[in-house]
């Protein structure tokens, strides 16, 4: 009998208790944008991602680093920051823009997300745009997986918690697995969401939040299952995100 992976999904990062991301593959999911932000300025040309918990630890960061060689983006509350050269819409991280740059990024809750999940033994970054990509990491990998949401201000949203459920989703497909009940929580969510999910995104709370901004196209951005096949993974030392893998087999989305 093959044995079965425990996947635990954490509706927020305050829920996931001190250690129990040792030892694991981490998915880190902040879909209303970091992670689709971080995942298109990958792809459009930045050789790697700092994220940083503070404003002015960032600011601090990016003024080290050689001028023309390095981008300082974020936002707080969805606003773009004072003195930063772009917020945080996935927009803006244009080629022309990120080619051959370093990105020093701060956002309200993805970036601490990200560092949280730091104690994992490997940390993936998840989205809508890289969702068969990831799925396929996940399968491959054979230790336990924890997927992180990174919520809003201490509240889980609808947005990562669907993602969440359409990852479970696949993972039931293709292998013997063992849920906790936020990850049962989430599944049933993509029950009943996924086939909506521009809708669904749209009325989350952190697409009602970007909608009050005029950021109505940052939903759509976000929507565009498998617009990308690439898998950013955290590096140490320093502490940086990466493009990992490369490629998918094919699409796994099937809403
Ligand atoms: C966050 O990290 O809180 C989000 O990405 C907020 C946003 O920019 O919409």
């Amino acid at each position: 009998m093959t044995e079965s992976r425990d996947v635990h999904v954490h509706l927020l990062p305050e829920l996931a208790r001190p250690g129990c991301l040792a030892g694991s593959v981490t998915l880190v999911i902040d879909v209303l944008r970091a992670t689709t932000t971080i995942i298109h300025a990958l792809a459009a040309g930045c050789t790697s991602v700092r994220p940083c918990a503070e404003v002015e630890e960032a600011k601090e960061l990016a003024g080290g680093m050689p001028a023309g060689k390095v981008l300082l983006g974020g936002e707080r509350h969805g606003s773009p920051l004072a003195g930063f050269d772009l917020g945080n819409s996935p927009r803006e991280y244009t080629c022309q823009a990120c080619r051959g740059t370093t990105l020093v990024i701060t956002t309200t809750n993805g970036t601490r997300a990200l560092l949280r999940a730091a104690e994992a033994e490997r940390v993936l970054i998840g989205a809508f745009v890289n969702y068969s990509a990831v799925c396929e990491q996940l399968r491959q990998d054979l230790r336990p997986i924890h997927i992180l949401c990174a919520g809003t201000e201490g509240e889980a949203t609808l947005e990562d918690t669907l993602l969440a459920g359409a990852v479970v989703d696949y993972l039931c497909e293709e292998m013997e697995i063992s849920l906790n009940d936020s990850a049962r929580l989430a599944w049933d969510c993509f029950e009943n969401h996924g086939r909506i999910l521009l809708g669904a995104l749209e009325i989350s709370h952190g697409g009602a939040n970007l909608r009050r901004l005029g950021y109505d196209d940052d939903i759509r951005a976000a929507a565009e299952v498998d617009k990308f096949a690439i898998v950013p993974e955290l590096r140490r030392d320093p502490l940086r995100v990466e493009v990992g893998a490369v490629g998918i087999v094919k699409t796994h989305w099937k809403k």
